[in-house]
């Protein structure tokens, strides 16, 4: 089939590619030229694991092509993915819909014949029939628009594998939609698999991105206000989240205990929910998201206190090393990374902070340039009086403690991830911290 996906952010460049692998004739749509370009020649503009092996290989297989005119999205193909950014507005919790409203104002007029336009962004529950109301007001005479919504729930860093295999499909549809047989042809060999596909209506569709993140956001902060628990009793956060993960109605997953959520999606989806909720005069039913957000920001000020107790309470003119920028691995995305929040508040009080990260310095770099980049790991570490493993690279997990004993002035390390062998570390000469564990 032929279509446009417009955005070409993390979501829109590889549901673009993923789509062209599956056999779809696709293009790509982005007012940003630099980002056109680069992908143009098949380079990936962020660091995605896969992504840049299947731009290439459809680029040249002439299935896949990027350009900055709506006009050609518009002539090119009769459906269109819309993947354009949702951010936090500034001064508010709510969601800007400003890309995604200015992607209708300027795509409709140009279409002729039937379209299909299938919303990927996460958006407020409302937004599918509002921009439907926008789109009926202003397709050409004799031009039919239908707005359906499709989330999208791929992650970075597992972003291919979660678009050409995800754990379901959903999409939401109108009263009388004639969408879901285009919807079915689009998906047809992940049908053809089995992956679960379900049709709602279109509020439903949006409610279940953002209910999805919500509650991955809750699990999360859930385990973090346990581990307080477990530090002020003595016990083990990691041993205790095997212990309930057992239980499969539990499930382990998103119970990794230590400095808690970021990036683009989880942080502003709850903030946005919220919002949402009080538009619709439900705040009270998600009051607790509150309380999630602010488990979750309290685990950096854990961090930075945890240092501040290294050194007696102070951290003036003390040497740290932050190992990790990216809000996760294997990823070099940094919005609202809790590795960079840790390394700034160091840094404002008074520490001496030297961050290392395998792939994110460059986007660190332009959002807090004042702090000091290392060049390697090792460099990194050398002379540093504390270490703190902010984000869970394998090149930290894989970190020799008796190696890495060599290079620092002093052995403290704060393990804000908990993905090291706290007896190992100890064994070793360090001392070693972590969230939510007591290593008596
Ligand atoms: C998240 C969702 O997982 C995706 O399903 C969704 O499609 C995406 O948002 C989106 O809305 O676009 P992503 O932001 O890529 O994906 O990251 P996650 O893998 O969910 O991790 C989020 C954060 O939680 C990271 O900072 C990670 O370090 C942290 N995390 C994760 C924990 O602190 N503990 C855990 O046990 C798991």
């Amino acid at each position: 089939m032929r279509m446009s996906v417009i955005g070409t952010g993390y979501l829109g460049a590889t549901h673009a590619a993923c789509m062209a692998e599956l056999g779809h004739e696709v293009i790509g749509v982005d007012v940003d030229e630099s980002k056109i370009a680069l992908l143009s020649d098949g380079k990936v503009p962020f660091y995605e694991p896969g992504l840049p092996e299947i731009l290439e290989r459809n680029l040249t297989e002439g299935r896949l092509r990027f350009s900055t005119d709506y006009r050609e999205a518009a002539e090119y193909a009769n459906v269109h993915f819309l993947g354009v950014g949702t951010p936090q507005q500034r001064g508010s919790y709510a969601a800007d819909l400003t890309y995604v409203r200015d992607t209708i104002a300027t795509l409709v007029p140009l279409l002729k014949g039937d379209h299909l336009i299938l919303g990927k962004s996460t958006v407020p529950v409302g937004t599918a029939a509002e921009l439907q109301d926008l789109a009926d007001l202003l397709a050409p005479e004799g031009t039919t628009v239908e707005i359906a919504w499709n989330p999208e729930f791929l992650r970075e860093s597992h972003g291919v594998d979660d678009t050409i295999h995800p754990d379901r499909i959903v999409v939401g549809l109108r009263d009388g939609s004639p969408a879901e047989p285009t919807v079915r042809e689009i998906y047809a060999s992940q049908l053809a698999e089995g992956i679960p596909f379900l049709v709602t209506d279109r509020q439903t569709a949006e409610l279940v991105k953002v209910s999805a993140n919500s509650f991955l956001a809750t699990k999360i902060s859930f385990i973090n206000a346990v581990a307080e628990l477990c530090e002020a009793s003595g016990a083990d956060v990691v041993a205790l989240a095997d212990a309930i993960g057992h239980d499969d109605r539990i499930g382990r997953k998103f119970l990794g205990a230590g400095l808690g959520f970021g990036g683009g999606c989880l942080p502003k989806d709850i903030r946005a929910f919220m919002a949402r909720a009080g538009e619709l005069g439900a705040d009270q039913a998600l009051s607790f998201l509150r309380e999630v957000d602010t488990i979750n920001m309290r685990q950096r000020d854990r961090v930075v206190q945890f240092a501040k107790d290294t050194f007696g309470g102070s951290l003036l003119g003390h040497r740290v090393t932050v190992l990790g920028a990216a809000f996760k691995a294997n990823s070099d995305d940094v919005r609202d990374s809790p590795a960079l929040n840790v390394a700034g508040q160091l840094s404002l009080s008074g520490a001496a902070v030297s961050v290392f990260d395998p792939q994110a310095m460059a986007n660190a770099r332009k959002v807090f340039p004042t702090l000091t980049y290392a060049d390697s790991l090792t460099d990194a570490l050398s002379g540093a009086e504390l270490v703190i493993l902010a984000t869970e690279w394998q090149e930290f997990r894989d970190m020799d403690p008796q190696e890495v004993g060599k290079v620092v002035d002093k052995p403290n390390i704060i393990d804000a991830r908990n993905v090291l062998d706290p007896v190992q570390w100890r064994d070793a000469g360090w001392n070693i911290r972590a969230m939510g564990r007591t290593l008596s």
